[in-house]
């Protein structure tokens, strides 16, 4: 389930993602980077799906994190309104993602220089075409 991945729509991009969260484990951390509308979300949300959850999921763009329980815990970062690494720490970002939950992460590069060594890290760029996304999925 790692390498490079072109697709041509939304459901394919979610399909992708379903198909990845079969490797995940708890406490694993997935860094996800990408401009807007590259797929971080569609690709969160075939995740999500992947490990059964029910619930709607979106961007958690205005309160920075949603948790959502499936077959596993699942956090759901979004740190593209963030300018100050500081804000992500005072929201227990270092406790929420040493825990036994899976963490997803867009917006990952706000955060580098605190992730762990050891995470999964998804690329996510626009392919030739409209509908067409190029993602590299890779571990650390
Ligand atoms: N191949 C594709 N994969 C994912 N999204 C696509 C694709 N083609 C078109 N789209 C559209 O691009 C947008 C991606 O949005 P979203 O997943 O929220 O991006 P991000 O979270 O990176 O800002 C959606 O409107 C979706 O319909
Ligand atoms: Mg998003």
């Amino acid at each position: 389930m790692l390498g490079k991945f072109l697709t041509r729509d939304e459901t394919e991009t979610i399909k992708l993602g379903e198909e990845f969260s079969k490797i995940l484990k708890s406490g694993d951390v997935v860094a996800l980077y990408g401009e807007l509308g590259s797929g971080k979300t569609r690709f969160i949300q075939g995740v999500c799906k992947g490990l059964g959850v029910s619930e709607v999921v979106n961007s958690p763009t205005f309160i920075i994190m949603n948790k959502y329980d499936g077959r596993l815990r699942v956090y759901h970062f979004d740190f593209y309104r963030i300018d100050d690494i500081k804000e992500i720490i005072e929201i227990g970002f270092n406790e929420f993602i040493y825990n036994d939950a899976v963490s997803l992460i867009e917006w990952a590069e706000k955060v580098r220089e605190i992730l762990p060594d050891s995470r999964y890290e998804v690329v996510l760029n626009f392919g030739s075409n409209e509908n067409e996304r190029v993602i590299e999925i890779s571990r650390l």
